[in-house]
């Protein structure tokens, strides 16, 4: 049983504070064999003295990283930012973790795409992100890896949770407040919960043949933002309007990939997995927020 690896383990989980992070710790009482930490601001994953210190005062067996800089936009005007936290922190994490025997599980983005396929993306598909932040993500695994091969990088997709702020809570809020509202059609993605790729993660740490390189995590199936809002709007019974529009109606500073649906066919055959379809994840984080 993967549970059993997981004994005696003490997992360190940076940016604890985040989407990811959150769910993790919400689902760190189910492994009571596990020693969790979890950090935040407390440990700034680019202060390269503060992490080597942080580890050489404790034995950490998994280092889980879920801090990044994940302003997507802003990343187009701070970019020195978004690769000191997404590349250059990173490849020090896969390092520190390498020089401590630790196994290092790090979380990149469909954002490495460009958005050309019109099929679902393999963890061996060209990369060519659009945008600053897909651009820092990318330079965060090719780091991570040449510091520290057995990395395991998941690339996940359109990530929410029921903590801090994402599509979701955003949807819930404005279609209480307004009538109607416009919602793009023409970006195709697979929405994923949190708290499903947490469970993921675990199961990773939990099989001892998993190999380090780059796997793919998103929930099953393909939708738009327009699509996703629906499914929201159903769910809650909203009467808001929703209009479907293109993407050049919703200019935004960073280019997003039209296309960035991840083939998940790699991890479902490493841990004999099956993934929850997008909306009945969707409906159980709706369960805890409404
Ligand atoms: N969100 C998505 O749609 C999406 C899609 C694909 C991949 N991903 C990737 O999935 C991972 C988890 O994303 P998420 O949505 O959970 O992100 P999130 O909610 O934005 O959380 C990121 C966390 O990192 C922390 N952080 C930022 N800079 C830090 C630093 N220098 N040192 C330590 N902590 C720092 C943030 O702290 P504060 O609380 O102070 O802000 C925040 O708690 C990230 O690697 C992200 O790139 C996300």
């Amino acid at each position: 049983m993967w549970t059993e690896n997981l004994l005696q383990k003490t997992i360190l989980v940076t940016g604890a504070g985040g989407q990811l992070g959150m769910e993790l710790q919400r689902l760190a009482p189910s492994f009571p064999g596990c020693q969790f930490l979890f950090t935040r601001s407390d440990l700034p994953i680019e202060n390269f003295n503060a992490v080597k210190n942080y580890f050489e005062q404790q034995q950490i067996d998994v280092c889980i990283n879920c801090a990044a800089y994940t302003a997507v936009d802003r990343a187009e005007s701070e970019k020195g930012l978004a690769f000191l936290v997404n590349a250059e922190a990173v490849g020090n994490l896969a390092k520190i973790c390498s020089q401590h025997k630790s196994t290092f599980i790090h979380i990149s983005t469909d954002y490495v795409f460009d958005g050309s396929s019109e099929t679902p993306y393999s963890e061996e598909h060209s990369i060519s992100p659009v945008n600053v932040y897909g651009a820092s993500k990318l330079k965060g695994e090719d780091l991570a890896l040449n510091y520290n091969q057995s990395s395991v990088i998941i690339r996940t997709s359109w990530l929410y949770s029921s903590f801090r702020q994402n599509f979701v809570k955003t949807m819930l809020k404005i279609m209480a407040e307004r009538p109607n509202i416009n919602v793009v059609n023409d970006q195709f993605g697979c929405p994923t919960y949190a708290a499903d790729l947490a469970l993921v993660i675990m199961m990773i740490i939990g099989n001892e043949r998993f190999p380090g390189g780059i796997v793919n995590y998103a929930n099953a199936g393909v939708t738009t933002w327009y699509e996703f809002a629906l499914a929201i709007k159903e769910y809650t019974k909203s009467g808001c309007v929703i209009h479907p529009v293109p993407s050049s109606q919703y200019p935004t500073p960073a280019k997003r990939p039209k296309y960035s649906v991840l083939d998940t066919s790699k991890i479902r055959r490493l841990l004999d997995l099956q993934i929850p379809y997008w909306k009945n994840s969707l409906h159980t984080c709706l369960g805890l927020l409404t």
